[in-house]
């Protein structure tokens, strides 16, 4: 058994194959094709049902919304509400995906920075349950629209708690100069809070941050959590209103390389709790419910992506290409963020690592780069290239670029395979084409 393997639903079998869930990878690839993108399906409820332990068990209420920005697609959905969860959704196309699945409209939550007059007409016309509110402008718009359809819309309000969350700064969202929320430093948050609670049509729930992502130390949510809880204690001083709900936003690691830890959740979350209760009690004020939005740590190590490799390029004193026939197209993450990877031969799985190499893909850019430096199996044309631990902002953030086609998405589970997503066809890429 090889020990890089990462996550405990990854293995390898007789055959001497990757295997996710129990299912060949080389099996998948020849049934489905490639670029294929494989959820394990079980990992993904085993992860949603870690969250609500352990939030069960650290609070007395408590909600687990999933970021479904991280993986969006009818399936997802349906498995979040077999899970009891919430979700987080940024878009009408995230709203339309999850109220298609037949993921109940209140338990929505509309998030985004700028949600356009027909976008929230579009939510509250479907039940969206509830928004996190980006400013005031976009609460006018809320008060008025729920008017018109005889509602009252429940509110959070994206407060920016000023915080830098160690992490990629394109992936930071919690400091003060953040396009998120309005920030406390200012004094913006609480004339935002003093704003929807004069709008008629408003029903303040509470208040929201979210500091960054791919973060495995509780202290910016520590730090979070105080500033909010003391912004909560100045809100009920000033403004004679008891926030109901505290939602502490997403951001919890994955580990992607060996070299990483897998971070225990469970822990992360007693960490949490630990200072919700503490600082609640240190500034007089009454416990709120609490939530939290994972998406990452919900999806990403139930994905591995499977591609077909091509023509292996070396150039003498110089490196070794692996092409594979997707690349940033299916996968952007390592040209945006320079993202790392793990991947290896899934048909020579228990050959050893002793290729070194760039695993690019097949678009017209040399950054066009899966993962460079990586130390693989040999590979040659025709064999199964695996990247783990790409559940999460893969199939989400895939485009046509170069009119690749996007790949199809399969669920693996001990139960079985199904197909969540059909891989797109040629007449698909030109049908909007007029
Ligand atoms: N809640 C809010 C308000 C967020 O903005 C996000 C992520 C989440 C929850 C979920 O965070 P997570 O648990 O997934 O870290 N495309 C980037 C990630 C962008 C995350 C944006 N917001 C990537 O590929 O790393």
């Amino acid at each position: 058994m090889n020990t890089q393997l990462l996550h405990d639903n990854y293995s390898i079998n007789e055959k001497g194959h990757f295997a996710v869930r129990g299912h060949d990878t080389v099996e998948l690839a020849e049934k489905y094709g490639t670029p294929l993108y494989v959820i394990d399906e079980d990992k993904v409820r085993e992860m949603c049902r870690t969250y609500k332990n352990a939030v069960k068990k650290h609070f007395d209420d408590a909600d687990i919304l999933y970021a479904s920005k991280a993986l969006s697609f009818k399936g997802m959905y349906e498995i979040a509400k077999e899970e009891g969860m919430c979700v987080d959704a940024v878009s009408v196309g995230e709203i339309y995906t999850a109220i298609s699945a037949g993921f109940p409209a209140e338990r929505i939550y509309f998030h985004g920075n700028n949600k356009m007059y027909e976008d929230i007409e579009f939510a509250i016309k479907n039940g969206v349950g509830c928004f996190v509110a980006d400013n005031c402008e976009e609460l006018d718009f809320i008060d008025e629209i729920s008017k018109k359809y005889g509602k009252t819309q429940n509110v959070l309000l994206r407060i920016t708690p000023g915080i830098d969350p160690h992490t990629h700064a394109k992936i930071a969202t919690g400091n003060v100069d953040s396009k998120f929320g309005e920030a406390i430093e200012t004094g913006q948050a609480l004339d935002f809070v003093k704003h929807a609670l004069s709008k008629a049509n408003v029903n303040l729930l509470g208040i929201h941050c979210h500091v960054g992502s791919q973060s495995f130390d509780p202290q910016p949510f520590i730090d979070a959590c105080e500033i909010m809880t003391k912004f909560a204690a100045e809100i009920k001083e000033k403004c004679s209103y008891k926030i109901k709900v505290l939602d502490l936003g997403g951001g919890f690691g994955v580990r992607y390389l060996p070299t990483e830890e897998n971070l225990d959740i469970e822990w992360m979350i007693c960490e949490i709790a630990k200072t919700v209760k503490k600082t609640v009690a240190d500034n007089g004020i009454s416990m709120p419910k609490i939530m939290f939005e994972p998406g990452r740590s919900l999806v990403a190590a139930a994905g591995v992506t499977l591609y077909t490799v091509g023509h292996i390029k070396t150039i003498p004193g110089y490196k070794n290409y692996i092409p594979v026939n997707g690349g940033m197209s299916d996968n952007p993450r390592y040209a945006l963020y320079e993202s790392p990877y793990y991947c290896l031969i899934a048909n020579k799985a228990n050959e050893e690592m002793n290729f070194h190499a760039d695993v690019v893909g097949s678009c017209c850019e040399s950054g066009d780069i899966i993962q460079p430096d990586v130390d693989i199996q040999k590979a040659q044309y025709g064999d199964i290239l695996a990247v783990c631990v790409t559940g999460a902002y893969n199939y989400s953030m895939s485009s046509n670029y170069n009119r690749f086609l996007k790949p199809a998405l399969v669920l693996v589970s001990k139960d079985g395979v199904r197909v969540g997503v059909k891989r797109e066809t040629l007449e698909d890429l030109t049908r909007n084409d007029v």
